[in-house]
């Protein structure tokens, strides 16, 4: 059955929104508004998976839900064409997740690496959301029978689980979505977008760890609301090795922080790798910077700038994800009435 195609992706609230983030996720959901419906959630509720003094407190919450949706728009994601809203206020998401707690195997779940990598030594005293966080997260992309989703490369296998999941449901009521004439499938199998040349941007002061909003040097990431000189900054600092740059891009495979550096140009100057190092190869990494800050100035600033200035109004973002709330809800609660219906639930 062909499915209408739609795309979903999610950002949590945890604070720090770094140029991982716009490079493997929010730079793509701007490009994919002009060939998709997008729908573009602020995951709150996966925010609460980790303990309250990661996530900051009630306050700071809402701060931070309020900041990427500022994000959102201010790097180019338009609200009124597409649907920019919080997940907490569309309650399906929530109700789906328990109905594929039902459907997911704990041997699934036991296999995800970024819940042993987020809950470290101490298992039993991690909380059963964050064990669970998978599922919401299928449930986040199947309550709109999403076709496709743009993250990063380490949400991959949190996708593999999205489609066993699905699938899993589509076979284990594969009699009743056919009698309710759904065809052979009621969810998609959905397709990860994941590709260019920064779907893993590392941290600026050792190549061979992912850049993240929880690494305690601020000089590892560039923030989406750091300013020119504090990106120039970082940029001048960042780890390097001291060969120039090489000219093919296989001579990037043993030196990580050159391929990120050169990752990061190429994203954000929307060029293939192979390009830009037919540009820079042979170059001191002086000379490289110099132009990756022009670069990256150009391009983050005025993000910067603006999620500022959109910051200040909150009753706008609130309005904004009340309207983008309401707009999900449409879509969610057609899916939850059919998924009642196929499980055999009795509905008002
Ligand atoms: P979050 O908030 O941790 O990350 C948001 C997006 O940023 C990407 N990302 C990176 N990409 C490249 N390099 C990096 N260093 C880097 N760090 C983060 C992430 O891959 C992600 O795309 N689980 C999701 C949130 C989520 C979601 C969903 C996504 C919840 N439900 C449904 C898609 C569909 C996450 O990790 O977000």
């Amino acid at each position: 059955m062909a499915f209408k195609e739609r795309v979903f992706s999610g950002v949590q609230p945890t604070g720090n929104l770094h140029l991982g983030n716009y490079l493997g996720a929010i730079k793509k959901f701007v490009a994919l508004q002009a060939q998709y419906d997008c729908i573009y959630c602020v995951v709150d509720l996966h925010a609460i998976t980790v303990p309250i003094n990661v996530w900051g407190g009630p306050k700071t919450l809402r701060e931070n839900i309020r900041e990427v949706t500022a994000a959102f728009i201010a790097a180019g994601i338009d609200p009124k064409k597409h649907i920019v809203f919080n997940q907490s206020q569309v309650s399906a998401h929530a109700e789906l997740a328990w109905i594929f707690n039902c459907v997911a195997r704990l041997g699934w779940l036991n296999r995800m690496t970024q819940f042993k990598e987020k809950a470290g030594k101490d298992r039993e005293n991690a909380s059963i959301g964050l064990y669970d966080y998978p599922v919401l997260m299928a449930a986040d992309i199947l309550v709109y029978r999403a076709t496709h989703v743009p993250v990063g490369d380490d949400q991959k296998q949190h996708l593999e689980l999205c489609r066993d999941i699905a699938q899993k449901f589509n076979n284990d009521f594969a009699s009743s979505i056919a009698e309710l004439g759904h065809g052979q499938a009621y969810f998609p199998l959905t397709e990860p977008i994941i590709q260019g040349p920064a779907t893993r941007v590392m941290s600026l002061r050792d190549g061979t760890k992912k850049m993240s909003k929880s690494d305690p040097s601020d000089y590892s990431r560039i923030n989406l609301t750091d300013d020119a000189d504090a990106i120039a900054q970082k940029v001048r600092k960042a780890k390097t090795d001291p060969e120039p740059l090489p000219s093919e891009e296989a001579g990037l495979a043993v030196r990580p922080e050159a391929d990120n550096l050169v990752g990061i140009y190429a994203a954000l100057a929307d060029r293939p790798k192979a390009e830009v190092l037919g540009e820079f190869g042979g170059a001191q990494f002086s000379t490289f910077k110099t132009a990756l800050v022009d670069l990256a100035v150009s391009q983050l600033a005025p993000i910067a700038a603006e999620m500022k200035r959109i910051g200040q109004d909150t009753a706008y973002i609130d309005s904004v994800l009340a309207e983008g709330s309401d707009r999900a809800e449409a879509v969610a609660a057609e899916t939850m009435k059919s998924v009642k219906d196929i499980v055999g639930l009795i509905r008002r």
